[in-house]
């Protein structure tokens, strides 16, 4: 794959080739997307590398079922493309020194400690990043940010691989390298289908050629019209602001749910009357327990500590209230929960529906369900919690406890978790609980029992013939 590069008087030079793309970071955005990128560009050597042995050995697991990444349709493409042009490794200097394109796609959490701690992000790994790619990269490299940015981090990459730029000690051609922002926009859980069919692909940068080298790689299998092409500043940026927007559609409706329940409106309608404007759509409209996932909370405080290092405390206040509002609607599922079953949970066995953030994932990053399950405990309740996907030693570790018969324990199936339980909290909207036949479940329950729904996914018509109480999210018929 060739790509024209053009010299700072417009002058034609020598074509980009990207032969070899290496992605530092095997995680939930490397590993899906590198292997989309194998898929559509069977020419391109994919070279995926992480710190952890354990990661890569996962990914390179025979058994499909283990990948370390549970996405539907995952396992298709790594079987296609794992050992042809996907390789998995922990070999990170020598696939950095192969590559013409290195990624860094990895974790950029929220700071604990020193300054900005609690909201700035953590940018330790991706300074590592950059210095190791200044370290190990040969001839020119492009290096292109996938990991969400706080606005203006290319201008440390690229001070970083600035220091390394120049020839080298023996004959091979002086190093040279380009930077650019290629934020990445997939959801867990349909990560394959938003890769292969993205809204939009976008990429900041300030060098022509290496920023249509990459617009090349997606224009294998992304229509041209989709890749959108912004300065740096505004490709970081944008990033932010789509997982700000996006949480503050859920937090509005959330803040919206409990005004339907105190007033006898009903949130599902309300969403639907709302969404039927083109101007504010129907995605996105879905009352729940909350937001999870490792990115929105992240990236909001992120915005919030960028915006106020600017001068900007009422634009922080803003979007703080975004992340202030989801804590409190987890929150207050916790309460609701204790209050309908007669103020006390003590000693009460509850069945918890769904620990993952959504559904078709494993991801239990910052899960509703965390939350919820930490006040409860705290309540003295005994949780019996089931989840299709989750280990549960990850449930453990969220939990900060291992399973214990006064506490929690882990369930296989719904049915072992409903068996003697007050109530029945579904915090994921997984498929199967959507297919629960209640006639069977309701006299496995402690009576009177109670279904929380904070998904809002249950029908109180499929429960008129069981004697169970339903409360639904954003709805008054409890
Ligand atoms: P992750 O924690 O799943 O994966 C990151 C990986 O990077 C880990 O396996 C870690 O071992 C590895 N790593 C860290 N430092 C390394 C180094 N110096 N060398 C080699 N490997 C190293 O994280 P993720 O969910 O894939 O997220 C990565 C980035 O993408 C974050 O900035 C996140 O905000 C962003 N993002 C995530 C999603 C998502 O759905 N998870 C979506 C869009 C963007
Ligand atoms: C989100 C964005 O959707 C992606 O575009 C972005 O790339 C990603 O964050 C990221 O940067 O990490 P993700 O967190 O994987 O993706 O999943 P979402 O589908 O956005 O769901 C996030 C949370 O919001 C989940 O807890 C989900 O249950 C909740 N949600 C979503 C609702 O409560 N209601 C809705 O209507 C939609």
């Amino acid at each position: 794959m060739t790509t024209t590069a053009f010299t700072a008087a417009g002058a034609i030079a020598a074509p980009i080739q990207i032969r070899t793309i290496c992605c530092i970071g095997a995680g939930y955005v490397g590993g899906p997307t590198m292997a989309v990128i194998a898929d559509r560009c069977p020419d391109i050597q994919v070279l995926v590398v992480d710190l952890s042995v354990e990661r890569i050995a996962s990914w390179n697991d025979s058994d499909l079922t283990r990948l370390p990444v549970y996405e539907p349709g995952l396992d298709g493409v790594v079987a296609r493309c794992r050992g042809r042009n996907l390789h998995f490794s922990t070999e990170v200097d020598a696939a950095i020194a192969a590559a013409d394109m290195v990624f860094i796609a990895v974790n950029t959490p929220t700071k604990t400690r020193g300054i900005g701690a609690g909201q700035a992000s953590d940018l330790r790994w991706v300074e590592a990043c950059a210095r190791q790619v200044a370290r190990s990269a040969q001839g020119h490299t492009i290096v292109v940010e996938k990991s969400t940015l706080p606005v203006r981090t290319a201008e440390a990459v690229k001070a970083i691989l600035d220091a390394a730029q120049g020839p080298q000690a023996n004959s091979t051609p002086p190093r040279t390298f380009s930077v650019l922002s290629n934020p990445e926009f997939l959801a867990e859980g349909t990560a394959i289908s938003d890769l292969e069919a993205p809204d939009r692909v976008l990429i900041g940068g300030e060098d022509p050629a290496a920023i249509a080298a990459l617009a090349q790689v997606y224009g294998q299998w992304v229509n041209p019209e989709k890749i959108l092409r912004t300065n740096l500043w505004s490709s970081e940026l944008s990033k932010l602001t789509a997982n700000a927007f996006l949480a503050q559609r859920i937090s509005s409706i959330n803040s919206i749910a409990s005004l339907c329940e105190a007033t006898e409106a009903d949130v599902e309608e309300v969403a639907r009357a709302i969404g039927a404007d083109s101007r504010i759509g129907s995605k996105f409209l879905k009352a729940g327990p909350g937001f999870g996932g490792s990115c929105f909370q992240k990236d909001i405080l992120n915005l919030v500590y960028l915006c106020r290092h600017f001068g900007l405390s009422e634009v922080a206040d803003y979007w703080e209230s975004v992340v202030t509002l989801n804590r409190w609607q987890q929150h207050r599922i916790a309460a609701l929960v204790v209050q309908k079953l007669f103020g006390t949970v003590i000693g009460k066995r509850i069945a918890i529906l769904g620990f993952a953030f959504k559904a078709d994932t494993n991801d239990t990053r910052e899960s509703p369900a965390i939350s919820i399950c930490l006040d409860l405990l705290e309540e003295g309740a005994k949780l019996a919690i089931h989840d299709p996907k989750v280990d549960p030693a990850q449930i453990a570790r969220d939990l900060g406890q291992p399973s214990a018969a006064d506490a929690w324990i882990p369930c296989d199936d719904v049915t072992e978790a409903l068996d003697g339980a007050d109530a029945a909290v579904i915090l994921t909207e997984w498929q199967a609980y959507r297919e629960l036949d209640w006639d069977v479940m309701a006299p496995l329950m402690r009576h009177p029992a109670w279904i929380f729904d904070g998904r809002g996914m249950m029908d109180f018509m499929a429960l008129t013939s069981t004697n169970l109480h339903l409360w639904r999210v954003g709805c008054s018929n409890a």
